[in-house]
């Protein structure tokens, strides 16, 4: 006869039915009755399925009873309302077959409570806990939605190149691509000739996608990238990683205030649908990573987001009583600690604007007081800064002043500034780093935790 498969967090069908189910085992506990419970999980949900294997299953001393966590299963029976607490059914088998046996001498997982840290050297494995899994289902809930929300928006998905000869940032962050052999090269004493390289001139990862997409956003008018962007920043923080997801709109005929509106309602979106749809996982986030979690990401629904401008945030930080790490005077780039105290003055999301113009990248619009840009952070609270974005300078003459300022090669950017010569208009846009977005959903303190394989300096082991 057939079998329904069904995932192991399906609970709500009509009852008795007849499924199959296929996971792997977190415990095993015998009976004294002559059956054992078998806890499954297939990571469709928090909770595990509760398996009752009978004795009389063919395979019950061979194989049932050895049965031990990480084994892999595929378990027929019939789904029945259960008389246990803390789950509404079970499954009472009818066979059991082992598909993978699991070794639980050198089998990491062990009933015994892991450590963040420690489950890092286990990333190939790491996604069958509670934790990484319910992280891992927010991270696609979030990264589903935010689809979802420029689609419904009028965005066009861009596609940009992850290898780039320009540095958007312009922070000199970036990771080489090369062909050549270097260490070959440094034991030659042949100096690194880029031209001899594969693309014929020195290019990167990119660390943004915005350039690229500022040329499709003068034509589509409406874009938004969303793809792995890379730093070589040598950052051991718990919210910067080498390697992160970044989604970038950009739109044309936008000034500032709709870049902060539109920002303001993606992630109320965004939110709100993880809130909606993980509720499960949001209630193990909320009980177990960070008490209050739930009503911290309602508030980002429910409030408007506060307006600051640089200089008014500088001066709440200069006469506040607290005491920096970093000194605050007009001009420094903000820091964790400074953002983190603006945070909690508003106690809720704020949107930090008009930055001076010498912290930030040449790409952003000169105001008229000529000392402060069109920029944007918003900033969230327990993670900080969640996106960066600015209105875009579109007058040729104010660019081209501000590339030479930031030293940059105006050949090497001739298309881009082809830009502001064939139709310039007013355009603005901004970055989420989804890292960021998913650790504030979930409350999870190190940003290593909420992306599959962490890339930080010095590891890049699975
Ligand atoms: O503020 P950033 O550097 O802005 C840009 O790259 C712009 N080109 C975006 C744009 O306007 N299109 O980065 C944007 C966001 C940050 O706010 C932060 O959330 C995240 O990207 N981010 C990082 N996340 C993890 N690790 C890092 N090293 C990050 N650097 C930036
Ligand atoms: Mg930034």
């Amino acid at each position: 006869m057939d079998w329904k498969t069904i995932d192991a967090c399906r609970r709500c069908e009509t009852l008795p039915q007849r499924v199959e189910v296929r996971g792997w085992v977190r415990t095993r506990r015998d009976s004294k009755g002559g059956f054992s419970f078998i806890e499954v999980n297939d990571g469709t949900c928090l909770g595990n399925l509760q398996v009752v294997a009978p004795g009389e299953l063919d395979n019950y001393a061979s194989e049932v009873q050895k049965l031990t966590a990480g084994c892999s299963v595929v378990v027929q029976g019939e789904l029945v309302e259960s008389p246990a607490k803390g789950q509404s059914t079970e499954l009472h088998a009818q066979s059991v077959r082992v598909i993978g046996w699991c070794d639980g001498e050198t089998y990491p997982l062990q009933k015994k409570r892991h450590s963040f840290e420690k489950l890092r050297e286990w990333s190939h494995l790491r996604a069958r806990t509670n934790t990484l899994g319910a992280v891992m289902r927010v991270r696609n809930r979030l990264s589903q939605s935010i689809h979802r929300f420029f689609d419904d928006a009028g965005f066009y998905y861009l596609h940009t190149p992850i290898v780039t000869a320009s540095d958007c940032e312009g922070a000199g962050e970036m990771f080489r691509v090369t062909t050549l052999d270097l260490e070959k090269l440094a034991g030659s004493n042949r100096p690194f000739d880029p031209s001899q390289d594969f693309f014929g001139k020195p290019t990167h990862l990119t660390v943004s996608g915005q350039l690229e997409g500022e040329t499709y956003a003068s034509a589509l008018s409406k874009i938004y990238t969303f793809g792995p962007t890379f730093r070589a920043e040598n950052s051991n923080t718990s919210r910067h990683l080498a390697e992160f997801w970044m989604v970038e709109p950009e739109a044309a005929f936008f000034d500032l205030r709709d870049n902060m509106k539109l920002a303001e309602s993606f992630l109320k979106h965004i939110f709100s649908d993880v809130l909606e749809h993980c509720a499960e996982d949001m209630e193990f986030f909320d009980q177990r990573i960070e008490k209050g979690k739930i009503d911290q990401v309602k508030s980002v629904i429910e409030k408007p987001f506060e307006h600051m401008t640089y200089t008014e945030a500088v001066d709440r930080l200069t006469s506040s009583k607290e005491s920096f790490e970093y000194p605050v005077k007009w001009g420094i780039d903000l820091q964790a600690e400074h953002e983190k105290y603006l945070t909690q003055l508003v106690d809720g999301p704020l949107i930090l604007t008009d930055y001076p113009s010498t912290i930030k990248p040449f790409y952003m619009r000169v105001s008229d007081d000529e000392k402060t840009v069109a920029a944007m952070d918003v900033l969230v609270p327990g993670v900080g800064e969640i996106i960066g974005g600015s209105q875009r300078e579109e007058r040729l003459d104010v660019l081209l002043r501000r590339m030479n300022e930031a030293g940059l090669d105006e050949k090497e950017y001739w298309w881009y500034i082809d830009l502001r010569r064939f139709g310039s208009v007013p355009h603005a846009g901004f970055g989420l780093g989804l890292e960021r977005a998913v650790q504030y959903a979930t409350g999870m303190t190190n940003i290593r935790d909420v992306i599959p394989f962490p890339r930080t300096p010095g590891n890049a082991e699975f």
